[in-house]
């Protein structure tokens, strides 16, 4: 999927106030000027969380294998992009920079990875025959050997089996972020929504076994982290594979039970899979966020169907309903498609009606992109550019006039804020709250990076909140 996962309510819906305050840099660990003959690489990454994930387990395999981070391409021995296919554009983004080596990659290996590579295939080598690696996440696991075949010199060398049931693990993870840390849980998907790439892009299904999940979350907590993500294309599809047997409950209850775990959240849920047990377990346990990213897609039943969405409008909300009841509130975000095929007037209208009936805190909004091997591809009635410019700008408009409303309604209210961000020169600190808000604050305190404060919310756009430190 897309950036979606990473909920930045500054870059949902409705253009807003932007974000003032950037989260805090890293130190650059492990990158450096490394000397002409040393192995370096840069990767850049395209798409959703699950790849920025992706891209940090591959970083940490090869800074283990002796590689050095380089800050720029030109630098690198190695570069890798790590690719999403989700959209037209994503893709076509790729083949732009893999064009930038044509004359220039003289001696530097040039490998495309992600969804874009198992699209592609081998096809890549053709448009593009300086690139040499090229491989699907499927084939993560691969990837030791895939290297070895690239450093020796092959060409065309490939990963592109979805046949594979293992999930990617690695000794080493390179963090992107000191206070909050990916795990992924699942990954793959085994829902066949009829626009979507994925299924046929990253693979079957496979979850993660419990104990290796749980393994994970207490070294990330042992080393500092105080909040975990658990990503999956389908989150809350979660089987552990082990005889253990754990359900998504029961692994979100023991990762908020791990000693020096403070939050956690996960993402993205489908809302086939999505239950009460999920709710209670909100209710019940602190420590699990009051967030909910539950894509709808689409507000027609109509639509929905030939999406292949396997729920109707009146079922998604009576899911809606369920978590409204919850005892603590919870914030809603959720993804929608415009201009699919057929999608008629009404079709629209049904889901600027749903826009209103569930009253989301955000939603990534985007027009149709019809994608190589998905079933839409060969629908009718294809819906015409300005038309989904239409419908995207109107439905866009509309949530931005509730998310103000949502958002005003907080203004005198405090929020915990996990602080992550820091601008030296305005002495503005921002960070989020549990219900995964943007929340950007004035404090008389000087050290509140990766600490949790209590902000009291002076003022509120569509996008953010501002507010003061309650000291
Ligand atoms: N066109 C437009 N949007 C898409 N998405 C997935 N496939 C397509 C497509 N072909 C959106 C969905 C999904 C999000 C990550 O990207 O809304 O939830
Ligand atoms: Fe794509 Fe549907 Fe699977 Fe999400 S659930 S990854 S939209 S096929």
């Amino acid at each position: 999927m897309s950036k979606a996962y990473d909920i930045a309510l500054e870059n949902l819906t409705g253009a807003g106030a932007r974000a003032t305050v950037k989260p805090a840099p890293l130190p650059l660990r492990g990158i450096s000027d490394a000397p002409a003959d040393a192995k370096s690489f840069y990767i850049e990454t395209f798409g959703c969380q699950m790849n920025d994930h992706d891209t940090e387990k591959v970083e940490g395999l090869l800074l283990a294998r002796g590689y050095q981070a380089v800050a720029t391409p030109a630098q690198a021995s190695l570069v890798l992009y790590n690719t999403c296919s989700i959209r037209e554009k994503a893709a076509q983004k790729v083949f732009s920079r893999i064009g930038d080596w044509k004359t220039l990659a003289d001696g530097k290996i040039v490998g495309v990875l992600g969804c874009v590579a198992q699209q592609e295939g081998e096809d890549i080598f053709e448009r593009a025959p300086w690139v040499s690696l090229v491989c699907g996440s499927a084939s993560y696991t691969k990837l030791p050997d895939l290297l070895d075949q690239v450093e020796a010199g092959n060409k065309r060398v490939t990963g592109l089996s979805l046949d594979i049931d293992e999930t990617f693990e690695t000794e080493l993870t390179r963090r992107d972020n000191r206070y909050r840390a990916y795990i992924t849980i699942i990954e793959g998907c085994d829902y066949s929504c009829s626009y979507c790439v994925v299924p046929k892009t990253r693979g079957p299904e496979r979850s993660r076994r419990s104990d290796s999940v749980l393994d994970e979350a207490r070294r990330l907590a042992d080393s500092g982290f105080t909040e975990i993500q658990l990503l999956g294309q389908t989150v809350n599809s979660y089987r552990d594979p082990s005889p253990r047997g754990m359900d998504f409950v029961g692994l979100l209850r023991a990762i908020a039970d791990v000693p020096g775990v403070r939050r956690v959240r996960f993402t993205t849920s489908h809302p086939n899979d999505f239950h009460q047990g999920i709710i209670d377990a909100i209710d019940e346990v602190p420590a699990l966020c009051d967030h909910i990213h539950l894509p709808v897609q689409s507000g027609s039943t109509r639509i929905l169907k030939a999406m292949r969405r396997t729920y109707t409008r009146d079922e998604y909300l009576e899911k809606i309903a369920a978590i409204r009841a919850a005892r603590r509130p919870i914030s809603l975000t959720s993804d929608m498609i415009v201009g699919f095929p057929g999608e008629t007037e009404d079709d629209f209208q049904d889901t600027l009606t749903l826009l209103a009936a569930s009253q989301y805190d955000g939603v990534y909004s985007f027009k149709y992109s019809p994608r190589p091997n998905t079933p839409a591809l060969s629908m009718d009635d294809a819906i015409p550019e300005e038309e989904k410019s239409r419908r995207l700008a109107a439905l866009m408009d509309h949530q931005r006039q509730i998310q103000i409303a949502r958002n005003d309604a907080l203004i005198g209210q405090s929020f915990e804020v996990h602080v992550d961000g820091h601008n030296p020169q305005k002495k503005i600190w921002g960070g989020r709250t549990s219900c995964n808000r943007l929340l950007n604050f004035t404090s008389p305190l000087d050290t509140l990076l990766g600490t949790y404060v209590s902000v009291r919310v002076t003022r509120a756009g569509a996008n953010s909140l501002f507010g003061e430190h309650a000291v």
